[in-house]
């Protein structure tokens, strides 16, 4: 896996990707002070506006993945940078064990309205990594308080990514992630099983059926194994991210997976850190993408703040909440910025935003577009990149598109032991438009298979997307010219 796959997520330094290409769009830095997490010194941006980020060399660059898809209503939204600007008036900071404040309860029953009676309450943390590793403690502390203790493991899936701190990266499973940290990980209590990559996984004889049932059966077997009663719960990305690059599941899966979960007393847990709130066209994922199905524990980040502020909360079902106020009463679980006045200011004004300016919908009506246009320009029956184009897949704002250098026609090519999704990155870069490139999805050792992934903001415009898809082909068919022997 290169470092330009694993840059957006784990800041892994592995060899060989096309360091230079990256380099050479980053034009002539000074020396930093700050470690960087990618092999190349990235450019800093000075000012931004909706997708538009101005770099202090005098360049703008398009936007079209949020940051991390992130930037769910782009840069400097007024209603946003009001709300932080009154909150910064009213009070800065206060201790959650000592204090509540007003941005956090409105946020909080905001979102626990949100489900639709799934959800009964919530707690706040400050991003991705944090929400999962909080997600692991109070499903635990779940079983610890209703008297189950001898329930420790959980059960994750192959290619999945939770987060950065060493309890997700032993939650979650992607080799070249976890290389460096290995020996430092519990292998005691974190297993795994089968993607839900149908893509790629699923048998060519197989129908979507068996295959689902498949995964359902393989789930049930490793209950099994470890002894259903030790099981806390079974952990999914509603629909996988950097991993393996926008990847939903097939119809059904979720719906088999909890009934094993329902069949054991076990947990379903989802992780929405990428794919939640509203990046799919829902405001849950799992409302369109998960057959429906609303988990016992989420995790939601990212789309939370729309990166105005650093914020993640885990939203929890009646059972969970009763399960804890009823015995001990109260979540052992807690950092020094949890709640942050400032960060639920923010994140609240982008929630309204959201709804005020009907975002959903126009997430849904741009991904219908900006999937239209990528199919007609990469598989169009003349276009040079269509023998390459293995999937474009995704839904609202959060799009994937795999390559395969595996069939015939690749003989044509030589990427001189370069990535093509990292080619690609680097080629779009210096067209001014970001994007991320990454490799390692084909595969469950993560070594093999090239994708990029597009995510622009939910008020991206009919032109934006146009433009967005403009300059990404470009890139890509600039990138296979450049590489044809
Ligand atoms: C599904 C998923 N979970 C967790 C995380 C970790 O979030 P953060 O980077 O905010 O710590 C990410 C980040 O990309 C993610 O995609």
């Amino acid at each position: 896996m290169s470092p330009v796959a694993t840059s957006h997520t784990n800041g892994s330094t592995d060899a060989a990707t096309d360091i230079q290409a990256i380099k050479a769009t980053a034009g002539g830095l000074k020396p930093t002070a700050i470690l960087s997490r990618t092999p190349w010194q990235p450019p800093i941006a000075r000012s931004g506006h909706g997708i538009y980020i101005e770099l202090q060399d005098g360049r703008t660059v398009i936007d079209a993945v949020g940051g991390a898809a992130v930037a769910c209503i782009g840069n400097g939204h007024p209603t946003v940078v009001k709300a932080i600007k009154e909150q910064v008036d009213k009070v800065s900071y206060v201790y959650n064990m000592q204090l509540s404040n007003e941005p956090a309860e409105e946020l909080a029953r905001y979102l626990v309205d949100s489900g639709k009676g799934a959800f009964a309450s919530c707690g706040f943390v400050s991003g991705g990594s944090e929400a999962m590793e909080a997600v692991i403690k109070l499903a635990r502390q779940y079983f610890y308080e209703t008297k189950q203790p001898q329930r420790t493991n959980f059960i994750a899936r192959q290619l999945s990514f939770h987060g950065n701190t060493l309890g997700t990266l032993a939650l979650a499973h992607h080799p070249a992630r976890r290389g460096p940290y290995e020996p430092n990980l519990n292998h005691e209590s974190f297993h795994h099983v089968s993607p839900a990559f149908a893509k790629r996984f699923k048998k060519p004889e197989e129908s979507e059926e068996a295959y689902v049932e498949r995964l359902r059966q393989e789930l049930e077997d490793k209950f099994q194994e470890l002894g259903p009663d030790t099981v806390i719960g079974f952990v999914a990305e509603t629909v996988v991210g950097a991993t393996t690059g926008v990847v939903p599941a097939p119809k059904g899966y979720f719906k088999a997976m909890k009934s094993v979960c329902d069949k054991y007393g076990a947990l379903f847990i989802l992780d929405e850190v990428m794919s939640g709130m509203g990046r799919m066209g829902s405001l849950h994922a799992w409302e369109t993408f998960g057959d429906g199905i609303a988990p016992d524990i989420q995790a939601v980040a990212k789309g939370l703040g729309g990166g105005y502020a650093s914020i993640g909360a885990v939203l929890m079902s009646q059972k969970i909440a009763d399960g804890i106020r009823d015995q001990n009463g109260f979540w052992k679980h807690g950092h020094t910025y949890q709640a942050h006045p400032i960060a639920c200011a923010a994140s609240l004004a982008v929630q309204k935003v959201i709804v005020e300016e009907n975002l959903l919908s126009s997430c849904q009506k741009q991904g219908e577009k900006l999937s239209k246009l990528l199919n007609e320009r990469l598989l169009s029956p003349n276009s040079p990149a269509a023998p390459f184009t293995f999937d474009i897949r995704g839904g609202g704002l959060f799009w994937g598109i795999e390559f395969d250098f595996t069939g015939p026609e690749a003989v044509a090519y030589d990427f001189k032991g370069k990535q093509f999704g990292g080619l690609v990155q680097a080629k779009a870069m210096s067209k001014n438009l970001v994007i991320i490139g990454m490799s390692g999805c084909a595969n469950v050792e993560g070594t093999k298979g090239d994708h990029c992934i597009l995510a622009p903001a939910y008020n991206v415009t009919d032109e934006e997307v146009e433009k967005i898809v403009g300059i990404f082909v470009e890139s890509v068919e600039e990138v296979l010219s450049e590489y044809r022997i």
